[in-house]
């Protein structure tokens, strides 16, 4: 479903050109859960925005179903992301001045599509959204009074909001104690079995990789290792 052929990626926005993916290739299908690791610096948060369009290539090339994301328009780029994919941050990236319900929907408020109409099937979906996240309880309430374990669910949720193919988190557990981290973790792995949506998701947390189908493993701009463990989940 989504292929990306000898990436390379040079920020050249300081005083030197910074090399810092290196060639990469990956293919990643429907339903799979794909972990990265790697130490800091390596390049995953990098590659995990070029496999999401949220910036492109120095060189080499990133295929959804096929079409490069090179040759769509910038407008196309976000139509995509919109619809198909959802992104799950660290530090969550929710709008502090929203309550957790309108966080949750402002990705349905930009989809193409989207009028007054639908508003209110919008509202239903995001609590729905909210509800499988066990946060329905919450709804109302704004980020200044939620904990870090709710903020995640809430990103999660508003991941979820327009069924998205793909959800993409980058270290979703790395600002939470191990218990909560656990069951953010334990969460997105429950959705991504019940829900069909491929999962790559990038952290530190050995636990959490090895629930993955597969394990990638980026050092200094280029995978040093692929592991599949599918043996090893199925045996579980
Ligand atoms: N937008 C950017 N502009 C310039 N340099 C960047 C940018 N984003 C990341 N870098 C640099 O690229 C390297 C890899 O960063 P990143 O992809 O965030 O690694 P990781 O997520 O594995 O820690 C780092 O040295 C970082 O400083
Ligand atoms: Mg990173």
């Amino acid at each position: 479903m989504i292929e990306a052929r000898n990436l390379h990626k040079v920020y050249r926005d300081g005083a030197v050109p910074l090399p810092v993916l290196k060639g990469v290739s990956l293919a990643i299908g429907p339903g799979e859960f794909v972990a990265i690791t790697g130490p800091s610096g390596a390049g995953k948060s990098t590659l995990l925005h070029l496999l999401a369009g949220l910036d492109l290539p120095t060189e080499g090339e990133v295929l959804w179903e096929g079409r490069a994301l090179s040759q769509m328009t910038d407008r196309q780029r976000a139509a995509l992301r919109n619809h198909a994919i959802g992104f799950v941050f660290q530090f969550y990236h929710l709008l502090p001045e929203l309550t957790a319900w309108e966080n949750v929907m402002l990705p349905g408020l930009v989809r193409p599509g989207s009028r007054d109409g639908t508003r209110r099937s919008l509202k239903e979906q995001a609590l729905e959204c909210l509800r499988q996240v066990g946060l329905e309880g919450r709804a109302a309430h704004r980020p200044a009074q939620l904990s870090g374990g709710e903020l995640q669910r809430v990103a999660i949720a508003r991941a979820l909001i327009n069924r998205p193919r793909v959800v993409f988190c980058d270290e979703p557990t790395g600002n939470l104690d191990s218990q909560t981290g656990e069951r953010v973790a334990r969460l997105l792995i429950d959705l991504q079995r019940r829900h069909g949506i491929s999962l790559v998701l990038v952290t530190h947390e050995e636990p959490l990789a090895q629930h993955a189908v597969r394990r990638l493993v980026l050092r200094d701009g280029q995978l040093v290792q692929t592991t599949d463990q599918r043996q090893a989940t199925s045996d579980k």
